[in-house]
């Protein structure tokens, strides 16, 4: 099983970037860490990151080509894409919705999810926990 990780913008300075908020672990250790627990279960991550909305959009039109799900980090996106909504929408396969942080207690602008409708499962707040959370949801949509 094959699924698409997306990652949205400031996600690439994770690490330096407000550590209190988003822990200390950098992308590359992130994307390591998500990639060796979904091969634990066989599932192999293709990982794509941009600062840049349209970028996602193309991410996700190509996603159902060559995997099952998607698991999507909008970053700040999440709170103003309606490019994103629709893209979400477009697509075949299921979409999760993942942040680091508690997007439900920070600043109320953070509370509003422009593709949480669209999305089969949200998991947020628990840091890289809630990536191992999204993982093992795709597994048992996919038995
Ligand atoms: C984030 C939460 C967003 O509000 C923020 O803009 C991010 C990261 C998270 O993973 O906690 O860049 O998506």
């Amino acid at each position: 099983m094959h699924i698409t990780l997306i990652h949205g913008p400031n996600l690439n300075l994770l690490g330096q970037r407000e550590p209190e908020v988003y822990g200390v672990m950098t992308h590359d250790e992130l994307v390591k860490q998500v990639q060796e627990y979904a091969s634990a279960s066989g599932i192999t991550i293709q990982v794509k990151q941009s600062n840049h909305e349209g970028d996602l959009v193309d991410y996700l039109q190509y996603a159902p080509s060559v995997s099952v799900a998607v698991i999507l980090n909008p970053a700040a996106y999440t709170h103003t894409s309606v490019a994103l909504l629709d893209a979400v929408r477009a697509i075949s396969i299921p979409v999760v919705e993942v942040h680091l942080s508690d997007i439900e207690s920070r600043e109320p602008f953070r509370r509003v999810s422009y593709i949480k409708d669209a999305v089969v499962a949200r998991f947020f707040g628990k840091g890289i926990q809630s990536y191992y959370e999204a993982i093992d949801f795709l597994k048992e949509l996919n038995k």
